[in-house]
């Protein structure tokens, strides 16, 4: 036991990331915006830019549930979510001494409330975040994750995917995981992610699961175009042609982007409707974070024209201890995965009504289930939002 107590400090220490102190003059994509207006406003649009308390519904009940129900106080468990989260945060860790500090009320200006609440990380995972990378341990155990699986650069100091630019902003440097091989640094953070009270309780493992090797930026930034990496033109040179991409990190809260994301197919067979659900992507859908869903909505119509619905629920339950409801991050235990797997598929059948001449089958996905839903009095309509993914008719 003591054994393993000491090996995993030492692969903590290990891979540890040091926070770097961010200079005024790097700490906000405002600061890149003369220059790189592209990057700033795709960026801007994209939930990379939500991703802290205040701006994220749904991340900040999270937290606060999860605070309120393990009896530890909400600053340890921002800490905790920060690695991903948040990982320019100057604090890493929550000493025993802080939380009874900050369980007698009695942490307002401390060091950590400081980091809490410090601009530089109002921006989630900002322009600093991906492009102060200097090294990705990416041979590292699974669960060493977000930014203890990096080393930041100097200050000032911006890796990326040329080897020939110069700024008169900032220095840069050329990294392999911006052109060769990027889905490493897509896997910092969307590799696995598990219960905190059961680390063997993952509910996202997207690196284990993914299938073949497509960039996750052809289809999540965008395909790479001809145009300017910085707009600035300094003293007399000719600003570069590039190939660039888009910095959209367009997902799942993008309505546009679940279209067609699923295939599907009808058949019948004797008394039986066979609906097929294939996956194209690479990863299964929904992977990512617990809780997400996939509606299947049929409509049964008779010659009449008159229909009979049914609507069937792919999604996960998560239950903590004494089985009461759960979100992810607090289960002990979840039913079972109902995602269709990447490049596979999933097949529903059901028994054909007798009256039945056609039916239509639409296939939707919304961000969080019913139960999680009411679990933390989710407000904002994006999370009951029944996105469009595909539809199909057949006739009997
Ligand atoms: C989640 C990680 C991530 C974030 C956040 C991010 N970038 Fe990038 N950036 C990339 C990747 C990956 C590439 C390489 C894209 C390619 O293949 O061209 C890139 C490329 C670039 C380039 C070179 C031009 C290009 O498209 O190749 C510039 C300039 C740049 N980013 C600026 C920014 C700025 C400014 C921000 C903040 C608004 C930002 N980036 C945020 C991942 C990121
Ligand atoms: C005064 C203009 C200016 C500002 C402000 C600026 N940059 Fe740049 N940046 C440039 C120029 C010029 C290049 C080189 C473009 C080229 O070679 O095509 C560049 C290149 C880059 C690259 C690509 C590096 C590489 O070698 O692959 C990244 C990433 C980048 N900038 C990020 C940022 C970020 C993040 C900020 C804000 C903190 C920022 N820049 C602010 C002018 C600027
Ligand atoms: C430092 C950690 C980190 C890195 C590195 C990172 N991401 Fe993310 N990503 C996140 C977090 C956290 C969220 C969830 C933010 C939220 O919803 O509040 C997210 C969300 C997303 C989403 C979903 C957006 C939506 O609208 O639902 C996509 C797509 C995505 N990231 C793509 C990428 C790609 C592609 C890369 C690699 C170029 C990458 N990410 C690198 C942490 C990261
Ligand atoms: C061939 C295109 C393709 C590639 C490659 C791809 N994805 Fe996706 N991804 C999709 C589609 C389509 C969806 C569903 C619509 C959406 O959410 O964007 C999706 C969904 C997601 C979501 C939201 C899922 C959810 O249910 O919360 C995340 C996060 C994500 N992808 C990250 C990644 C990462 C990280 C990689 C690389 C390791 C990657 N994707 C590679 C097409 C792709
Ligand atoms: C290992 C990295 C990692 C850690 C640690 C982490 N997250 Fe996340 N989280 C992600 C990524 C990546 C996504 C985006 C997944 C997707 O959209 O499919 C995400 C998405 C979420 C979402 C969905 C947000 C939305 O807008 O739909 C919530 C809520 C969330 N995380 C809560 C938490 C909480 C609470 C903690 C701390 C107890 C935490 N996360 C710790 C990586 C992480």
């Amino acid at each position: 036991m003591r054994y393993v107590f000491v090996l995993l400090l030492f692969i903590a220490t290990l891979y540890g990331a040091k926070p770097v102190h961010l200079s005024s003059k790097y700490e906000s994509a405002i600061k890149c915006k003369t220059c790189h207006e592209m990057m700033v406003s795709d960026w801007s649009g994209s939930w990379h830019s939500k991703s802290h308390y205040n701006k994220d519904e749904y991340f900040r009940k999270s937290i606060d549930f999860t605070a309120r129900k393990s009896l530890q106080n909400v600053n340890s468990v921002k800490i905790k979510c920060a690695k991903c989260h948040n990982p320019r945060i100057s604090v890493t860790k929550v000493s025993d001494e802080y939380n009874v500090v900050a369980a007698l009320g009695l942490d307002a200006g401390t060091k950590i409330d400081k980091a809490l609440e410090d601009k530089k990380i109002s921006e989630g995972i900002n322009c600093l975040v991906c492009h102060n990378i200097d090294k990705i341990h990416d041979k590292a155990p699974a669960s060493i994750r977000g930014m203890d699986r990096v080393e930041w650069t100097r200050n000032g100091m911006m890796s990326g995917p040329f080897k020939n630019s110069k700024s008169p902003y900032h220095k840069t440097q050329y990294r392999s995981f911006f052109d060769k091989n990027p889905n490493k640094l897509c896997f910092v953070c969307h590799a696995n992610d598990h219960s905190i009270v059961s680390s063997k309780l993952l509910f996202t493992n997207m690196q284990k699961e993914y299938k073949g090797s497509q960039k996750c930026i052809e289809c999540h930034m965008s395909k790479k175009f001809s145009g300017y990496a910085s707009t600035y033109k300094f003293k007399g040179t000719e600003i570069k042609k590039r190939r660039i991409r888009h910095h959209l990190f367009a997902g799942a809260h993008k309505e546009r982007m679940w279209k067609k994301a699923l295939e599907l197919h009808l058949s019948q067979k004797k008394q039986h409707l066979v609906i097929e659900i294939s996956n194209p992507q690479p990863h299964n859908i929904p992977t990512g974070f617990g809780g997400r869903e996939l509606l299947v909505d049929i409509q049964f119509i008779d010659a009449a024209g008159k229909t009979n619905k049914k609507e069937i629920s792919l999604t996960t339950h998560y239950t903590r201890k004494h089985g009461r409801t759960s979100i992810p991050h607090l289960a002990i235990k979840q039913s079972k995965n109902l995602s269709v797997p990447a490049k596979g598929k999933k097949i529903i059948r059901l028994l054909i009504p007798e009256n039945a001449a056609a039916t239509k089958v639409t296939l939707y996905y919304r961000l969080a289930n019913e139960e999680i839903r009411n679990l933390l009095h989710l407000t904002d309509p994006i999370w009951k939002k029944k996105f469009f993914i595909n539809s199909k008719k057949l006739e009997f």
